[in-house]
């Protein structure tokens, strides 16, 4: 499996800021998935995954509405749908619901459908206020 921490330039969505807090998401996605085993240790990364890309969610939105982006409003959306979605996954794990193998699955197709896929829509937007 592909190493989430391993950052590529073509990641990139043109604003510095967003791009530090793409790459530490994926470093702590990675790390969550290097936990999963152990409880105690995965509860407290995926915790810190949730507060992480909370904040995240909050700048990259402030940007966007700033910068009259068109799809702000469905992208927000988005971004609370994700954030739903990675709370129940942790809270099934943690009561047992689904696997871990699941988990695992399902992490890295989370942190890359979002970051690699839904955010490159506003890229080019980005980049033409340069
Ligand atoms: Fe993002
Ligand atoms: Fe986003």
């Amino acid at each position: 499996m592909q190493n989430l921490s391993h950052w590529e330039r073509s990641y990139s969505v043109g604003n510095w800021m967003l791009d530090n807090q793409h790459r530490n998401i994926l470093i702590l996605c990675q790390q969550t998935l290097d936990r999963i085993a152990d409880e105690l240790s995965f509860n407290s990364v995926g915790k810190e995954l949730l507060v992480v890309t909370t904040e995240h969610f909050a700048a990259e939105e402030k940007v966007l509405e700033m910068t009259g982006y068109a799809g702000f409003a469905k992208h927000r959306e988005e971004h609370r749908r994700c954030l739903a979605a990675l709370e129940k996954q942790f809270a099934d794990a943690h009561a047992g619901l689904i696997t871990t193998k699941s988990l695992s699955e399902y992490l890295p197709r989370w942190c890359i459908g979002h970051i690699m896929e839904s955010d490159r829509q506003f890229t080019p937007f980005i980049q033409r206020l340069h």
